[in-house]
């Protein structure tokens, strides 16, 4: 008799994936969070945000690695926040990170300068931030205290795709706890393709060997056994990136019908910070930056987010009336 698909998945990741080491210790940390401030009546949606790397070798060397600044995922962060949800940003490390994304182009040395008072030690001096350098600082300092302060953001890092794997699943079991107050939102770009640990030479691949052959295999798709057996009753979104947008609805509406989630963020390459299409069952709403929008410095995330907190408070008042 064939396995539940689960247990494959399951199996797979233990035998396939190495997991962190502090991968116990971190879930831990996320059921805390979650029953905190799901105690306190508040919704809790993980982001996940950024790229995977996937080793070609153990003493890893090289990577396969793909184009995700992980904007996305920042700047949704703090819509969410502003919404009034507390955050887990599951992210790899060193893509954008919220608050900061806006200024993640800027030469720091460039925008500071030294004050030095008259003395000639440097210890006496201080350091001034140019607000032309860094517009708006003030403000997003005082809400970054503020958010940081209330306990409100769970930063995550994740570095590889094994890293990954095994953190969302932990995230999706501590978020179990609080049923249809979870919201997953599911932006960061994971590798479909990967090198079995058991087939990954140890050392450098060697130039010298003429050119390189890999043989990949196909990365299970964690969104099954999170919608039907880790999360049950989360509200779970799946992004959709496509760089051929007549394919795009119909990847989207195929996604749907095959785990049954909540919706679909659909969106092209190089079109995908002024427009997406959230799909759900029975809904397709076209979000768009309009040129006053970009004037007024609009970032889509925020049309993003307020179509999904609206149809998430839907959601938990259908299940629990
Ligand atoms: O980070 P930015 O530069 O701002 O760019 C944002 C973005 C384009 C990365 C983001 O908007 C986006 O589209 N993210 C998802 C990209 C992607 O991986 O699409 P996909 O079609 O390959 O995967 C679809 C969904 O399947 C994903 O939501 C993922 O959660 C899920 N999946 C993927 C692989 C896998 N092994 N298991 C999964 O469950």
């Amino acid at each position: 008799m064939a396995e539940p698909r689960v247990a494959t998945i399951d199996g797979k990741l233990a035998e396939e994936f190495a997991a962190p080491s502090h991968v116990e210790e971190l879930k831990e940390q996320m059921a805390a969070f979650a029953g905190l401030h799901g105690a306190a009546g508040r919704k809790v949606v993980l982001i996940t945000s950024g790229g995977t790397k996937v080793p070609l070798e153990s003493r890893t060397v090289r990577f396969l690695d793909n184009f995700s600044s992980g904007r996305r995922g920042a700047s949704s962060a703090e819509y969410f926040l502003d919404s009034g949800y507390a955050v887990i940003f599951l992210h790899r490390h060193r893509s954008l990170y919220p608050y900061t994304h806006t200024y993640s182009g800027i030469n720091l040395l460039d925008s500071l300068q030294l004050q030095t008072g008259g003395g000639v030690s440097h210890e006496s001096s201080q350091v001034v931030v140019s607000q032309q350098a860094f517009p708006n600082i003030a403000k997003i300092l005082s809400r970054y205290q503020e958010v940081k302060e209330a306990g409100l953001l769970l930063p995550i890092e994740f570095s590889t795709l094994s890293d990954y794997l095994h953190l969302l699943k932990a995230a999706a079991q501590a978020l179990s706890t609080i049923g249809s107050k979870a919201m997953f939102y599911l932006a960061a770009a994971v590798s479909d393709f990967y090198v079995p640990s058991s087939e990954m030479p140890e050392h450098k691949i060697q130039s010298s060997n003429g050119p390189l052959q890999i043989t990949m295999k196909m990365v299970p798709k964690i969104l099954s056994p999170l919608v039907k057996d880790w999360a049950p009753q989360a509200f779970v979104i799946s992004f959709k990136l496509e760089t051929d947008s007549s394919i795009l609805i119909e990847k989207a509406r195929g996604a749907l019908d095959t785990y049954r989630h909540q919706a679909v963020v659909a969106n092209v390459l190089d079109t995908r910070r002024g427009y997406v299409v959230v799909v759900t069952p029975e809904t397709q709403a076209e979000l768009i930056l309009t040129e006053d929008d970009v004037r007024k410095e609009v970032e889509i995330e925020e049309k993003i987010v307020s179509n999904l907190t609206e149809a998430h408070s839907l959601f938990i008042t259908k299940h629990h009336g």
